[in-house]
């Protein structure tokens, strides 16, 4: 049975990849995950210098999801390089770094960086996070900054160039055009959506930074149209995620067209939620007597009167 996936030239042993934000930088979670079974390792966003992020309170509760506003806290590039990249190394873990920037020029700077550090398998370029005033999502919700950052950051680098979409915009598909049109290797999405949360008691919101980005089990069934509707319009590979807690919500995905998947929010409530989803795959592939997993990319059957209605 052939788990393996390829993203363009990198090719992963199984397609489930840990989503950034939530499995810190994979060495957290080292003594209890094996990280070489996994399909990669996406690292907590990085700057180019540390950050703090917002304070309390960063975390709400929702129905069927969470709500964060972090604010990208984090130990900055230089730090990660130096203190945590050696032991994902020695880990044999598949590293995606989650980049994010204020400036196209830091994009740039952070790329050519990490370009030289030994053990990045891939750059995840986040133009989509929901929580940080600056940067990020402002380049991810034009298709111009889309265009513009993906571009940028491909001319420096030979790495596989990843960037992460948000769901925040009308049309989806056209950003995955622009990131396909300016370089990019894969296109990943979901990031969080913005939501908001209030108590009604104190009238007063639930995060201190008002909104914040809602994942987990409630935003799947949007995130598997969006990767739907990417798949229609793009020939790069696609790293579907949003809510996957089990085999089915993974393969739901792959059948949708995504070629890999990350895990994220799951990963909180079941940190060893890996063997239980692989294994339900293995299942799933005996039963289909499905030899190569890739086979199950964009399976989704319909017909072309229903193909029609959909594009209606
Ligand atoms: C607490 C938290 C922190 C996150 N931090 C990042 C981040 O640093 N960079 C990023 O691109 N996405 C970040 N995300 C978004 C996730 O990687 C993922 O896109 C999203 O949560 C949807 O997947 P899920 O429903 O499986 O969690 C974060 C999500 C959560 C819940």
């Amino acid at each position: 049975m052939d788990l393996s996936v390829a993203l363009g030239s990198l090719t992963l042993p199984n397609p489930l990849i840990a989503a950034s934000g939530c499995f810190g930088y994979g060495v957290e979670y080292g003594d209890v995950v094996d990280l070489s079974t996994l399909g990669g390792v996406a690292v907590k966003g990085l700057f180019l210098a540390a950050r703090e992020g917002h304070p309390p309170q960063r975390i709400v509760e929702t129905p069927a999801g969470m709500l964060n506003a972090i604010g990208l806290q984090g130990i900055g590039v230089h730090r990660f390089i130096r203190e945590r990249l050696p032991e994902l190394r020695d880990r044999r873990a598949i590293v995606f770094v989650n980049i994010c920037g204020t400036t196209l020029d830091e994009y740039v700077e952070l790329a050519r960086i990490l370009s030289d550090a030994d053990g990045v398998a891939a750059l995840e370029l986040n133009i989509s996070c929901p929580n940080i005033k600056e940067g990020g999502i402002t380049f991810g919700c034009s298709l111009t900054g889309t265009y513009e950052v993906v571009s940028a950051v491909r001319k420096v680098t030979t790495l596989p160039v990843i960037p992460k979409l948000t769901p925040n915009v009308t049309d989806v598909a056209s950003f995955a055009r622009a990131a396909e049109e300016a370089g990019a290797d894969a296109v990943s999405l979901v990031n969080t959506f913005l939501a908001m949360a209030i108590d009604v008691e104190t009238r007063r919101p639930r995060l201190s930074n008002i909104v914040g980005g809602l994942s987990g089990p409630a935003i799947r069934p949007i995130a598997v149209r969006m990767v739907y509707e990417c798949r229609q319009t793009v020939r790069i590979p696609i790293i579907g995620m949003g809510g996957i807690s089990s085999a089915a919500d993974a393969l739901e995905f792959m059948i949708a067209g995504a070629t890999a998947v990350q895990v994220g929010t799951a990963n909180f409530v079941d940190p060893l939620i890996w063997t239980k989803l692989l294994g339900g795959i293995q299942s799933y592939m005996e039963r289909h007597n499905l030899t190569t997993l890739s086979d199950l990319t964009g399976s989704l059957d319909i017909s072309a009167r229903e193909k029609e209605w959909i594009s209606s």
